[in-house]
């Protein structure tokens, strides 16, 4: 037992947590799951497991994520990308609903399960029950070797290395980009997607170098927390990609900080969530410049007109247009729309860490949870 929290001390390295390791590793996760993949000079992209079968990809009626917790999330970050590159539908599911619904799944169905631990029993039984009805299963999983990397037909490593933290960090970042990473091999037959990918690409080789920049925001991150530290509810908004971002962000302030929080799309704050908006309430509005940006900033303008003076995380050079609404400002390096939530989410995740550590929280080991849910 001693040699074992020996070896846990010197795998933590420099760090006082698994949690605070496994945020600041995130510029070369990233890489890694990209390395051997992506070719930046070429702009070409081998993903063996896939490729081969891609023109059955190709050819299906519909493609389902299918996941539980952060890795749900991460599919929602990535479905507008798969829409695009696709131009079919893609449906998100929780994978315990969908064993409670058993869905018709059909042999022209493509379904991608995600998953950190590749244990989690609400994935894997999804899988069984999409296997049974021949549809073509693709596992994103970083853990090799695990049931729902051997029992899927193909798949994408993750490569992240050992996640050892509880709550999810580095496999959210590293599912985005893998998931981009297929997206890509996708529409490589979709001639008007061309131009886009370049883009993803170029943005993909800069990544581990805008991730260094967020982690660099860790100081002006804390003041925030010693904001948050205090309240007993936080309300986290966004909107396109950014809907993800908050998810993400509330999951990991309940799981670090113990403090009842909940992700809301910006667009939806109107048909209800308003109600609980005001001077007092504490806000994170997500506000990255992308294609939805005007209605972002129309619904924060609501807010704002309800008197609440959200923290704003928006793209560098909009700070003094988004600062009127805001209470303070944070500004995020600028990155392509469809990696947005990778800089979004790391943020939060710090967010959530410093929370957690001022609260005096396990952030290892958060309360009631477990690493793997290996029950149904
Ligand atoms: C547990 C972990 C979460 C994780 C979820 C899904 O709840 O605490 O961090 O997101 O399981 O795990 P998976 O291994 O399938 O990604």
């Amino acid at each position: 037992h001693t040699l074992e929290l020996e070896l846990h001390d010197i795998m933590k390295g420099d760090y006082g947590t698994f949690m605070q390791k496994e945020i600041f590793e995130q510029p070369e996760s990233v890489f890694n799951t990209m390395r051997g993949r992506l070719d930046f000079e070429t702009e070409s992209l081998r993903l063996g497991g896939i490729q081969a079968n891609v023109v059955a990809i190709r050819r299906a009626k519909r493609i389902l994520f299918i996941a539980c917790g952060t890795s749900h999330h991460s599919a929602l970050a990535v479905r507008a990308l798969f829409e695009e590159a696709w131009e079919k539908p893609v449906f998100v599911e929780i994978a315990s609903d969908f064993i409670d619904r058993k869905p018709p799944i059909f042999r022209d169905d493509v379904c991608v399960f995600i998953s950190q631990s590749g244990e989690t029993a609400d994935t894997l039984n999804a899988l069984r029950y999409c296997k049974d009805h021949d549809a073509l299963c693709i596992g994103v999983v970083n853990a090799v070797g695990s049931c729902i990397a051997r029992e899927t037909h193909c798949g994408v490593h993750l490569n992240a290395g050992p996640e050892i933290s509880v709550a999810s960090t580095k496999a959210f970042t590293s599912q985005v980009v893998a998931l981009t990473m297929i997206a890509l091999l996708v529409g490589q037959s979709l001639a008007l997607f061309q131009d886009r990918s370049r883009a993803i690409i170029k943005d993909l080789h800069m990544l581990p170098d805008i991730i260094r920049k967020v982690l660099a925001m860790n100081e002006q991150i804390l003041t925030i927390a010693k904001e948050c530290s205090k309240q007993q509810s936080i309300l986290l908004l966004g909107r396109g990609g950014q809907y993800a971002a908050v998810l993400e962000g509330a999951l990991k302030i309940k799981e670090l900080a113990y403090i009842h929080a909940e992700g809301i799309h910006a667009g939806d704050v109107k048909y209800g969530p308003m109600a609980l908006v005001n001077q007092a309430r504490c806000i994170i509005f997500l506000a990255l410049r992308d294609s939805h940006f005007n209605r972002t900033k129309a619904a924060l303008a609501q807010i704002a007109d309800c008197g609440a003076k959200p923290v704003v995380l928006c793209s560098i050079g909009d700070r003094a247009e988004l600062s009127p609404f805001a209470s303070s400002v944070l500004e995020l390096p600028i990155v392509d729309e469809a990696l947005q939530s990778v800089t979004s989410v790391i943020a939060l995740q710090l967010l959530a860490f410093h929370i957690g550590v001022l609260r005096d929280n396990a952030v290892d080991t958060p309360r009631n949870l477990a690493k793997s849910v290996t029950v149904e």
